[in-house]
């Protein structure tokens, strides 16, 4: 039986819940010290004095790195002309410049964590502040564009927008707000370093093994061979564990200033400033339409936050740019800097909360035209990609509309607000529409079948909580003919085969293709080991005439002719049968537009005395090409709506903006949903195998999910109660 597609289990899983799957900051080493980070209670200045000696004095207390006494990086080309410095995000202790609240500022290692934690609160630093760029407003008048980047243009324009406008029969001009959002994976950050000689180890909870040995490599000045990043496990990532920050290379500096190794794992509260956010957005929407609905302008105009001390911009026109067939369209971004830590990719960036913006703006223009808004998408329907003027490799989007439509039961709807009510509730039904870009990246992959039977295969990615590890071992087991339970797949470790990033959703499709050719390479080397085996029942036969399934070797035409692979091993030298194999995007990408699409359909119940809102049930439908896995697909669609649930009704990092601080760096007070908050939901994903993008036809999941359903709840709101909020999360304050 073929394993991809089928809803398998986790292979993990088992590990998982009994505890037996080493995160980060598990991994037993002897003589491991702990380090605690300390971090800045200003937003700008400098350090001018810090008091070190009483920490430095306390029991255990092995060593206090701080801007004083930590070993000087080299600035540039650290390792020769091949490496490049490193990013300036990242704050090493180098200089005594403070640059937003929450910087690391020092670290404290010791024998125990407790002593560390005692000993970093000892520590006495005395600032010289100075004025921080802490007021948005202020910030906006003084905007700047970000730099381009090649795949992803930030400011665009097609047709005439300012005429188009002029002429169109309906006009919105409407501003929407998304707060500042932080990452908090179950897993926060954390490193162990170890180094022996000069060669360091870092046990790294990471979405990138192969990113970190580069980038702490590069911030060290010291060869990339000489670093190994091994991350079997990884609890979340969500995209903060997307990039390398200052913990990781500041716990291998104070590995070899105590000369053991060093763990650190951050606090809760430190996850709030220093490894990044989800930037706060300020988006503009004008869209002009004609009588008949037809999108005759689409302005979006996006301003989000970055910091002082690097670049990061959110971009919210992505799903603007390639939704809708508008005969006009303008995209900008700008840049509004403050004094706070780095912000960053923060699952489905730009589309999670640009989609907020635009698909609320088009549920707008559908009651200005008096049109359901599920007919507005579809008169405005793009049939190709109206920026590139290419095909779609391939797009359901229509399909999406209507199954979830019917399995929600939208044509039930009335259409006017507060027009449906269950008791005194007010009832509110709205969609809104997602889409996430199919991304993928070069990556390699080795496997190797053993004399026993079983395989082994590798590949030096990671597996978030995504299901890699599962996935990847039925593309495995399918290309090598051998049942699930007979592969094992190993991932999370620099010395094995180079893959890229998980993130951008592009995991499975970037390390699927690989992964499938070097399980087909070694097969297919077995195949020929056994037609050239005068003792094998397959003896003479085309390579192309035996197949492989179950661990056997059988004749296509006549099965019961055959023999289990081992046998073939035995005879032939007895040493594992090996595939090595490299697999990336080509040309298509510039024949085909390629992205994802789902619909997304929330009803909501309002209290119209007490604002309250309840989102009793979901319906999701997506269009993703070939499903790996029904069970973990299933999940990561889940998890991306329960998480687009929190950012339509309750998360937001509240700023402290008089001190540049979050004022609720905690689980308690940084609100997610909870089970009790979320309701039914129905997922389905159409059948589908966009072979146009990769040989496996699987686009990634892993953040479509909350595409669109912070403006699905937003629309069902506006319908319960005539309130359109503009500013997320839609609060009950907002609604009384
Ligand atoms: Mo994701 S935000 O691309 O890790």
């Amino acid at each position: 039986m073929k394993q991809v597609g089928q809803a398998i289990p986790r292979t993990d899983g088992r590990l998982k819940v009994t505890g037996a799957a080493p995160f980060s900051a598990e991994h037993a080493l002897p003589r491991v010290a702990h380090a605690v980070l300390v971090l800045s209670t200003i937003a700008k200045g400098r350090v001018n004095a810090i008091d070190t000696a009483r920490a430095s004095g306390m029991r255990g207390v092995l060593a206090v790195m701080s801007h004083k006494n930590a070993p000087r990086l080299p600035r540039e080309k650290p390792g020769g002309e091949e490496q490049k410095p490193p990013p300036p995000k990242l704050n090493l202790l180098q200089d005594d410049e403070i640059r937003y609240n929450g910087q690391p500022i020092a670290v404290v290692v010791a024998e125990t964590l407790e002593q560390a934690q005692d000993a970093a609160r000892a520590i006495k630093v005395r600032y010289a502040p100075q004025p921080a760029l802490l007021d948005f407003q202020a910030a906006k008048r003084k905007l700047r564009k970000p730099k381009e980047q090649p795949d992803r243009p930030m400011q665009t324009q097609r047709g005439n927008v300012q005429a188009s406008l002029a002429q169109a029969a309906q006009r919105i001009d409407v501003l929407y707000t998304t707060p500042v959002e932080n990452h908090n994976p179950m897993e926060p950050h954390a490193t162990i370093a170890a180094w022996e000689g000069d060669h360091l180890t870092l046990y790294d909870a990471t979405q990138y093994v192969s990113g970190v040995k580069k980038n702490c490599a590069r911030a060290l000045g010291i060869p990339p061979e000489k670093v190994r990043v091994v991350s079997p496990y990884v609890g979340g990532g969500f995209g903060c564990k997307g990039n390398m920050w200052s913990h990781v290379v500041l716990a291998a500096m104070a590995a070899r200033m105590v000369g053991r190794p060093v763990k650190l794992a951050l606090e809760r509260i430190q996850m709030f400033a220093p490894v990044g956010a989800r930037p706060m957005t300020e988006q503009r929407l004008r869209i002009g339409a004609g009588p008949d609905g037809r999108l005759l302008a689409v302005v979006h105009d996006t301003i989000s936050h970055t910091s002082v001390q690097d670049d990061f911009t959110e971009p919210c026109s992505s799903p603007t740019r390639i939704l809708y067939a508008s005969d006009s369209l303008q995209t900008t971004q700008q840049l509004a800097t403050l004094n706070v830590g780095v912000p960053t990719y923060m699952r489905a960036p730009g589309e999670a909360t640009g989609s907020f913006a635009l698909e609320c703006a088009i549920d707008e223009m559908a009651y200005a035209l008096n049109m359901d808004p599920v007919a507005l998408r579809l008169q405005n329907y793009a049939e190709q990609d109206p920026e590139k003027n290419i095909p779609f490799s391939a797009k359901q989007l229509r399909e999406c509309y209507k199954v979830a439509a019917e399995r929600f039961g939208w044509a039930r709807r009335t259409s006017s607000p507060r027009s449906m009510k269950a008791g005194r509730t007010l009832v509110g039904w709205g969609m809104a529409t997602a889409t996430y870009p199919a991304n993928r990246m070069p990556a390699k992959a080795w496997a190797g079948i053993a004399p026993d039977g079983t395989a082994l295969v590798r590949c030096g990615s990671q597996d978030i909580g995504t299901g890699t590890y599962t996935i990847m071992t039925q593309v495995a087991a399918d290309a090598l003919g051998l049942p699930l339970e007979k592969v094992r797949f190993e991932l999370g470790d620099t010395e094995m085969p180079e893959a890229p990033v998980s993130g951008g959703s592009m995991t499975a499709a970037s390390i699927g293709p690989a992964v499938h050719r070097a399980c087909t390479a070694a097969r297919d080397k077995l195949v020929t080991m056994a037609v050239a085996d005068k003792a094998s029942p397959m003896h003479g036969f085309n390579a192309a005439e035996v197949e492989t399934a179950d661990g056997w070797l059988r004749l296509r035409a006549t099965p019961e002719r055959g023999e289990p692979m081992a046998a073939v091993i035995a005879r032939n030298g007895g040493q594992a049968v090996t595939g090595d194999a490299e697999a990336g995007p080509g040309e298509e990408k510039k024949q085909y537009s390629m992205h994802s699409f789902g619909a997304v359909f929330v009803e909501v119940q309002v209290d119209p005395d007490l604002g309250t809102v309840r989102v009793p049930r979901i319906v999701a439908c997506y269009d993703v090409g070939t499903v790996l896995n029904a069970k973990t697909a299933r999940s990561q669609f889940i998890g991306g709506i329960v998480w687009g649930l929190g950012m339509a009704l309750m998360e937001k990092t509240e700023m402290d903006w008089r001190y540049g601080r979050a004022a609720n760096a905690n689980l308690a007070d940084y609100h997610v949903p909870v089970n009790a908050d979320v309701g039914d939901i129905d997922v389905v994903a159409l059948p589908g195998n966009d072979t146009r993008f990769n040989e496996l036809g699987a686009r990634g999941i892993g953040e479509i999910g909350i595409v669109g359903v912070a403006a699905a709840v937003a629309n069902a709101v506006y319908h319960a109660t005539g309130k359109r909020v503009r500013d997320l999360p839609i609060t009950l304050d907002k609604l009384v």
